[in-house]
């Protein structure tokens, strides 16, 4: 038993998602990885499918037709909710001295990458989309959370994150917005002291 576990805590993480990745296989990923102690390294939060069908349900119902994520990292996440969803996602990360060195995860999506003050395509990728849901997963930069609020003209703002976890983002996922939003659902992501949390635009 002892071996095994070893064996299981020194599997390179990253590679092995890659493989499962190149195999379409996005629920071996998150049954393998969602308690894994290197998980971070990837992704901060694996989703269960029932996780995936309440965004799913969420966007239906609110008639969204895609999603923005902003400071996707890897893309991991993003790509799983397509497949088990269907929806369409687009990542938006920052540029960095992280992202573009030699020990950053690999991508799972295409990335836009954005200087620190969004420049003109950001802007207008956040303005375009107004049927897009806009995602901040684990996001942790509360300035550039209010600018791109600034500019999307969109109804329906989904945040990830802890709750009463001893983790630190920015926003937080519950009590952490303006007036302007409304929440509409959220849900814990398994047992984890994660939560999706919907929120709608006022009036919509
Ligand atoms: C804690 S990581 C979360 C990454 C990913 N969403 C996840 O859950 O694994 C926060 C991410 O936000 C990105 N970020 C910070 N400021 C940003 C900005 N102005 N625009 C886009 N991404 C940004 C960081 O580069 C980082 O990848």
């Amino acid at each position: 038993m002892l071996l095994l576990t070893s064996a299981f805590y020194t599997m390179d993480i990253v590679a092995d998602i890659q493989d499962l990745y190149k195999d379409n296989k996005w629920r071996e990923i998150v049954a393998r990885y969602h308690d894994h102690p290197e998980r971070n390294k990837v992704l901060w939060v694996y989703p269960s499918e029932g996780n995936f069908s309440f965004v799913e349900n969420c966007l239906a119902e609110l008639g969204c037709d895609r999603i923005v994520s902003i400071g996707c990292g890897s893309g991991l996440l993003e790509w799983m909710i397509t497949q088990a969803t269907g929806v369409p996602v687009s990542g938006i990360e920052v540029d960095g001295a992280w992202w573009s060195c030699k020990y950053a995860p690999p991508n799972f999506i295409p990335l836009h990458i954005t200087p620190t003050e969004m420049d003109k395509e950001t802007i207008s990728i956040v303005q375009r989309n107004k049927n897009a849901a806009l995602l901040f997963c684990y996001f942790n930069n509360r300035k550039a959370f209010d600018d791109y609020l600034k500019y999307y003209d969109g109804n329906v703002l989904i945040i990830i994150g802890p709750h009463e976890k001893a983790v630190h983002t920015d926003p937080k996922p519950f009590d952490d917005v303006t007036d302007i939003w409304t929440l509409y659902k959220f849900q814990e992501i398994r047992n984890s002291g994660d939560f999706i949390v919907v929120y709608k635009k006022q009036n919509v």
